[in-house]
């Protein structure tokens, strides 16, 4: 187990931002990395010299690297569930071998992957039909992993989108399936069923109500289905033919898998060329992240500020915020991959965390977000670290200028946030708008800046599929390293099961065929408001 102490006693001493800078000229570049045509600042933490060799020193004890290496050899790191972690294996583009359970296992990643390209080119070309012709819409269903990841990458990729519509339904509310589907043609459109277990309630709920509202017009549904997943035969009692089956192994995590079948919807909707540039993305961060020293290394890196804004200074949440309409849905997918992963309270060997498990992570796109929730990340009494992202180029050259008022936007929300305002500051620019005396000081207060507020800043070139690629890798393994470091376990999720349970006795109180009894008097009341 680590000594937190000794972090949180030199966070407890960190030196304001504006020290930091004018102790160091060049700060800037040395606390920030390039990797390729990425570049990640994290200049503007509160890391001084001696914290960064500190944060690393903390990495070696960990035993990252090692434990880096048995992930990526196929060990069964996952130990509570006694399986290996291996989406690195869906995105690797050598040809070697991947032995794992005295098996080679990239021989069925490769053949899986061509077996996706031909079906997802056939969809696209119009040479697997629907019973009305050429398919025109593609509904995913599925949830969690099964939906966030292909969902935010289709929308990431829309300048790449030239295939069919790609439609994702995750809720079990009726509302969601009930609104996707309305307008589509069931004669021309292909459902797919994205479920790595095969029996989340909410996807097969969902699955079967598309099967007969498919049922409706369409004779032979079963050709107009596919699944995903790796409960192969769950999918043949379901009736969709082996050959439209795309399966996994169980070493991939939900919350890691649009890499392999459950980006199936992602192919289809850029093409499988596309699709490999996306793996080729994360291939590449990949291999940085294997092979670079630490302190050079970005996903290290992201980590490492991670674990000083967190389990170091206290601070409960971080924020994402891409500078990226067409990220829209990344605060989603990271808070899934991230809460998801380290939110845990038990260490790998059953002891009780003796520090806060990963901070709550949430976000929306800038600039949207500036005109919502910023007031409280500048003004607000809780400290939040910001993780900025942008890129150099969008993809409107015709509105190169809408571009230029986004980055300068992102800057300058990262440098207000560590410049701030102060009270002699405000107080002077009141005085010029004609305040004086108490009302002067008054409306100054309101007008103060903190400042000295932690951000990061991520910059790419454009938001391509190698790119996307890319950005995703870097994260996850941002989480596996906070994850070491905690000594916890990555790749389970318990606590998501006794809400599952839970709801599966629920459900027959409410249709009545069961009583209330044993439940607490709240879930009585709310049961009786809601049977009657
Ligand atoms: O309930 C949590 C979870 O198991 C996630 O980890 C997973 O991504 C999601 O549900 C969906 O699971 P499946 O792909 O098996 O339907």
């Amino acid at each position: 187990m680590m000594d937190w102490s000794k972090l949180q006693s030199r966070a407890e001493k960190r030196a304001p931002l504006a020290q930091l800078f004018a102790q160091n000229p060049t700060r800037a570049e040395d606390y920030s990395l390039r990797h390729g045509d990425m570049l990640f600042d994290f200049s503007k933490t509160q890391i001084g010299a001696e914290d960064r060799a500190f944060l690393v020193s903390m990495a070696v004890d960990a035993g990252v690297e090692a434990r880096r290496a048995e992930m990526f050899s196929g060990a069964k790191i996952n130990e509570t569930e006694n399986r290996a972690v291996l989406h690195t294996a869906l995105r690797n583009m050598d040809d070697g071998d991947l032995v794992v359970d005295g098996a080679d296992i990239m021989e069925g990643v490769r053949e899986t992957r061509g077996r996706m390209a031909e079906f997802a080119e056939a969809v696209r070309s119009g040479s697997h039909k629907g019973q009305g012709g050429k398919i025109t819409d593609v509904v995913n269903i599925g949830i969690g992993g099964s939906d966030l990841g292909p969902a935010m990458a289709v929308l990431a990729l829309a300048p790449y989108c030239d295939g069919p519509n790609v439609h994702f339904v995750s809720n079990v509310d009726g509302a969601d399936i009930t609104e996707t589907l309305r307008g589509l043609d069931p004669a021309t459109t292909l459902v797919i069923v994205a479920s790595k277990t095969f029996t989340t309630i909410e996807t097969m709920t969902n699955a079967r109500t598309a099967q007969s509202w498919m049922g409706r017009v369409v004779k032979d549904t079963g050709a107009q289905f596919a699944a995903l997943s790796t409960a192969e035969e769950k999918t043949a009692e379901f009736g969709i033919s082996s050959a439209r089956v795309f399966g996994f192994e169980d070493w991939v995590g939900g919350r890691y898998s649009l890499w392999g079948p459950i980006g199936l919807s992602i192919m289809i909707a850029i093409g499988a060329e596309n699709f490999n540039a996306f793996l080729q993305g994360g291939y590449d961060m990949d291999c940085h992240f294997r092979d670079a020293p630490l302190d050079e290394n970005m996903p290290v890196w992201l980590a490492l500020t991670g674990i000083w804004n967190s389990q170091g200074c206290g601070h409960a949440t971080r924020a994402v915020l891409p500078y990226d309409q067409r990220l829209t849905r990344l605060p989603a997918y990271f808070q899934q991959l991230e809460m998801e992963s380290n939110g845990k309270s038990v260490a790998m060997d059953g002891t009780a965390l003796d520090v806060n498990s990963g901070p709550v992570v949430w976000g929306e796109p800038g600039t949207n977000g500036q005109h919502a929730f910023y007031q409280l990340i500048h003004q607000g009494t809780r400290v939040i670290p910001c993780e900025f992202m942008v890129a150099r180029h969008g993809h409107e050259p015709e509105l190169a200028h809408q571009h230029e008022l986004l980055v300068a936007n992102c800057l300058a929300q990262s440098e207000a946030l560590m410049v701030g305002r102060t009270l002699s500051q405000a107080t002077e620019i009141m005085a010029k708008r004609g305040l004086t005396g108490a009302e002067l000081d008054r409306q100054a207060r309101h007008r103060v800046f903190p400042g000295d507020r932690p951000s990061t800043t991520l910059l790419y070139p454009l938001l391509t599929p190698f790119v996307l690629g890319q950005i995703i890798a870097l994260y996850e393994h941002r989480v596996f390293v906070e994850g070491v470091m905690l000594g916890i376990n990555s790749f389970d999720q318990w606590g998501v099961e006794l809400g599952k349970e839970l709801a599966n006795a629920l459900t027959p109180v409410l249709r009545g065929e069961a009583t209330d009894a044993g439940k607490d008097s709240s879930t009585r009341l709310l049961l009786s408001y809601l049977r009657d």
